[in-house]
C-alpha cells in the first residue's frame, strides 16, 4: 500500500527535472499525477527549455509505474490556461489532493542591467506562477475542506546572492506568499509549505551557459569541472549540487499524513547552506 493511494496530484513544470521527480515519487506512492509545462523556449532565458516530449516522456514514466497520468501544454503566467488545467483534471480524475508549485525559471543578470522584461518574466513565472496556480486549485480544495500545497522557493528565497536581484526577490515572495496562503486556508484543511532547495542537478543549472559562467567569470566557456568548487563551497556539506530526489523526498513529507499540523512552514533542503542562515 502507497501512501498517497487515491491522491491525485497536480504538479507545475512536469516536463523534467524536480517537478518529473516529485510526479515519480508520488506515482510511488500510488498517487495519480497531473503535470502542466510551458514546454518552449524564453527569449530573456537562455536555458534550453523542455519540448512537448519531454512533457510526453514524463507521462509514460508515471504510466510505467502504473499510476495514471495527464501532461497538458500550459503556462503558469496564464490564469485561463490554469483554470483548463484544473477542469481537466477534475474532469479525468474528480478531485485534486495536492498542488506542487514548482515551475520556475533563473539566469544571472547584473543588477544595473536587469531590463523591464528581465524583471517581469521572473516575477510573474517564478511568483505569479505560484500565485496563480494556487489560486486556481484552492476554491476546489475550500470545497473538498483538504489540501496539500507546496511551492519550491530556493535557498536564494533566504539568503540573497549576486546577479539574481529578480530571481532572489521572486522567491523571497513565494516564502511570503506560502505563509500567507497557509493562514487563510488552514481553516479548510488545506497544508501550504515551501521548500528552498540549495542547487539541484538539473537542466536549469547545466543547460544555460549564463549560470557556470558566473561561478567562473574568468573563463570564457567554463565547463562544469570549472565550477564544481565554486559550486561546492556554497553548501556546508561538500557536495556541489543535490539530487532532485533529495527535493522529492521533502515534498513526501509535507504531504503525507504525518505532515497534517506543518503548515505556513519552509523547508531547506540544502547541504547545509542554510546553517549560516540566522535561525
Ligand atoms: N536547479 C536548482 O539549482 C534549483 C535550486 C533552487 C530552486 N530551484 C527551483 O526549483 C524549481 C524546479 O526547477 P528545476 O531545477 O527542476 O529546473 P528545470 O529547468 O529542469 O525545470 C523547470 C520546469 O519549469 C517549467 N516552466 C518554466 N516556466 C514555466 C511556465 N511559465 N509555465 C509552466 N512551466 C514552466 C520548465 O519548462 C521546466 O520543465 C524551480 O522553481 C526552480 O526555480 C531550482
Amino acid at each position: 500500500m502507497g501512501k498517497l493511494d487515491g491522491r491525485v496530484a497536480l504538479i507545475t513544470g512536469g516536463a523534467r527535472g524536480q517537478g518529473r521527480s516529485h510526479a515519480l515519487a508520488f506515482a510511488r506512492e500510488g498517487a495519480d499525477i497531473v503535470m502542466c509545462d510551458l514546454v518552449e523556449g524564453i527569449d530573456t532565458i537562455p536555458c534550453k527549455m523542455p519540448d512537448a516530449d519531454d512533457l510526453a516522456d514524463s507521462v509514460k514514466q508515471v504510466e510505467a509505474l502504473d499510476r495514471r497520468a495527464l501532461g497538458i501544454k500550459a503556462d503558469v503566467r496564464d490564469s485561463l490556461q490554469l483554470a483548463g488545467v484544473v477542469e481537466q483534471a477534475l474532469a479525468t480524475f474528480g478531485h485534486i489532493d495536492i498542488l506542487i508549485a514548482n515551475a520556475g525559471v533563473v539566469t544571472p543578470v547584473p543588477f544595473v542591467d536587469i531590463s523591464d522584461e528581465d524583471w517581469s518574466v521572473m516575477l510573474d513565472i517564478n511568483l505569479g506562477g505560484v500565485f496563480k496556480a494556487i489560486r486556481a486549485v484552492a476554491p476546489h480544495m475550500i470545497e473538498r475542506g483538504y489540501g496539500r500545497i507546496v511551492a519550491t522557493s530556493s535557498m536564494v528565497g533566504r539568503s540573497p546572492v549576486g546577479m539574481l536581484a529578480h530571481y532572489v526577490a521572486a522567491k523571497w515572495g513565494v516564502i511570503g506568499l506560502v505563509k500567507s496562503a497557509a493562514q487563510e486556508l488552514a481553516p479548510h484543511g488545506i497544508t501550504v509549505n515551501a521548500i528552498c532547495p540549495t542547487n539541484v542537478n538539473t537542466d536549469m543549472i547545466h543547460a544555460n551557459p549564463a549560470m557556470y559562467k558566473v561561478f567562473a567569470p574568468d573563463i570564457e566557456n567554463p565547463t562544469w569541472e570549472d565550477v564544481i568548487p565554486a559550486f561546492t563551497s556554497m553548501n556546508a556539506i561538500p557536495v556541489p549540487l543535490v539530487d532532485p530526489s533529495d527535493i522529492s523526498e521533502g515534498m513526501l513529507y509535507y504531504v503525507s499524513e504525518g505532515a497534517r499540523y506543518v503548515t505556513g512552514e519552509t523547508l531547506s533542503i540544502a547541504a547545509g547552506w542554510n546553517a549560516r542562515n540566522t535561525a
